[in-house]
């Protein structure tokens, strides 16, 4: 623990109470009755429990220099939540059509939606919106596509500057003639990388390089970017030592179309483009092979696991288990609006239900022995670490956890919240029930203060 400088003027506040994290996937650590100190700079100075000496001197300092959050006994801190894959451009169009395959979704809803985007009002509404919504259910750190206009993706980037929520914001790429209609085109495709590239300096000047919203190269798919494209974002990432983001191997059709394309998987197909590093987050890959597991575990790149999107779209389950496993860096995301809910708790449910389908089968008519696939099932402790650690891992950010030098970036849950769905009972539920029931059953009405880098960005006195 660093030493407290007896003033207190480097301190912004400390917030005692229990705090219930998994730094350790498949591991929950209770830290019971702690005080969370955190410093003018938004980072955790030290974590104090009751058998450290200095605790209760701390405590009552912070106390009378005003500087003290207490926690009832109902209320639990918990890292904030991060979502690695969200469409912002999409959030009119949640819950809607999602009864179409992928293709036609994207070209008589998505491209549609996305091309109104033109219009900077009708964005802001929009992206002012799901900001505030994302922040009141706890998602501190977002992974965000926005559409191929430069002004209306600069938007949104100043949105989440403004709102305090920690992003990544992509203006998305997309030149290919044969496969993104007239009307939802980068006009050429030395325009489509110029774009990208004043998109990022313009990011960079706005936030700084190590601000909490950078920009993330974004060609949107392969079949939506040209050969040129595709070299001139990698070339762009190599440049800027940029985050990037993806759709890979999603479904049938994408990967198929890849392979028929370029006679290699998408993964590879990036990796040649100069579109995999340490910096790369790959939605879905859900179709990836062991060689391209092998490439994107080498490449420290991560994957984005949407898994209520993967059912509808995706044709079939990502074996999370396997993968992280292996040792692949693997975070949540929502995929709105190809997945219809904003809360990553629904992620992380989604993912232990898919993992449990993958394990078990699904088609009854089969053996039980037939059925599945053996050691792919996670459990609620896996699914927040990937909602946490793991997303803060994949970013390269250091959030997801409680531990001195992280970003103070966290939600208080309320489970005595009106119109809780959460009940706790007391003498029956351990630290890791309440987790569980938590993930499970905590979601907006219980989160109460949410904080980015230690500034309030949601508050409610529910
Ligand atoms: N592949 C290309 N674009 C999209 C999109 O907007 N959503 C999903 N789920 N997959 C895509
Ligand atoms: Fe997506």
């Amino acid at each position: 623990m660093v030493e407290l400088d007896q003033s207190y003027a480097n301190i912004k506040y400390g917030v005692a109470g229990t705090a219930l994290h998994t730094p350790v996937r498949g591991e929950i650590e209770v830290l019971q009755d702690s005080l969370i100190v955190i410093d003018q700079a938004g980072l955790i100075e030290s974590i104090l429990t009751p058998t450290n000496a200095p605790y209760k001197k701390v405590k009552n300092d912070l106390k009378d220099h005003g500087k003290l959050l207490e926690l009832s006994n109902t209320e639990y801190l918990l890292p904030g939540l991060i979502d690695l894959h969200i469409h912002a451009p999409q959030w009119p169009q949640m819950g809607k059509a999602l009864h179409l395959p992928l293709y036609d979704w994207l070209h008589t809803c998505t491209f549609p939606l996305e091309a109104k985007y033109t219009d900077v009002t009708f964005a802001e509404t929009v992206y002012r919106s799901l900001v505030n919504t994302l922040l009141s259910n706890g998602t501190t750190t977002a992974v965000y596509f926005g559409t191929i206009h430069l002004e209306a993706t600069k938007l949104l980037a100043d949105i989440c500057l403004e709102h305090g929520q920690r992003a990544l914001v992509g203006r998305v790429s997309m030149d290919n003639e044969e496969q993104c209609p007239d009307y939802y085109r980068d006009l050429s495709t030395a325009k489509s990388i110029e774009d990208t590239q004043e998109f990022i300096e313009y990011l960079r000047g706005q936030s700084g390089e190590a601000g909490i919203v950078l920009p993330a190269i974004t060609p949107r798919f392969i079949p939506s970017c040209s050969d040129e494209a595709l070299a001139g974002h990698g070339e762009l990432a190599e440049k800027y030592n940029c985050h990037i983001q993806t759709h890979c191997s999603e479904d049938n059709w994408s990967h198929d179309y890849g392979i028929s394309r370029f006679g290699k998987t998408d993964t590879q197909s990036l990796l040649d483009f100069g579109l995999i590093t340490d910096k790369t987050i790959l939605a879905h890959s859900n179709f990836i092979n062991p060689s391209d597991i092998m490439t994107i575990k080498t490449a420290q790149s991560a994957i984005a696991h949407c898994p209520l999107s993967n059912f509808l779209f995706s044709n079939a389950v990502l074996p999370v288990k396997q993968l992280l496993d292996k040792g692949v860096q693997v975070g949540l995301g929502t995929d709105v609006s190809g997945g219809a809910h904003v809360s990553i708790y629904d992620s992380c449910v989604q993912a232990i239900v898919a993992s449990r389908a993958l394990q078990e089968g699904v088609n009854a008519s089969l053996p039980p022995e037939d059925r599945g696939i053996a050691n792919a099932s996670i459990n609620f402790m896996e699914a927040f670490w990937m909602a946490t650690a793991g997303g803060g891992e994949a970013l390269g950010f250091k959030v997801g956890i409680f531990s001195e030098g992280y970003c103070f970036d966290a939600m208080i849950i309320d489970t005595a919240a009106t119109d809780s769905n959460l009940v706790l009972w007391e003498d029956m539920d351990s630290a890791e029930d309440i987790l569980q029931k938590i993930v499970y059953n905590a979601r907006r009405p219980n989160i109460r203060t949410v904080w980015v880098q230690g500034a309030i960005v949601a508050n409610s006195n529910k």
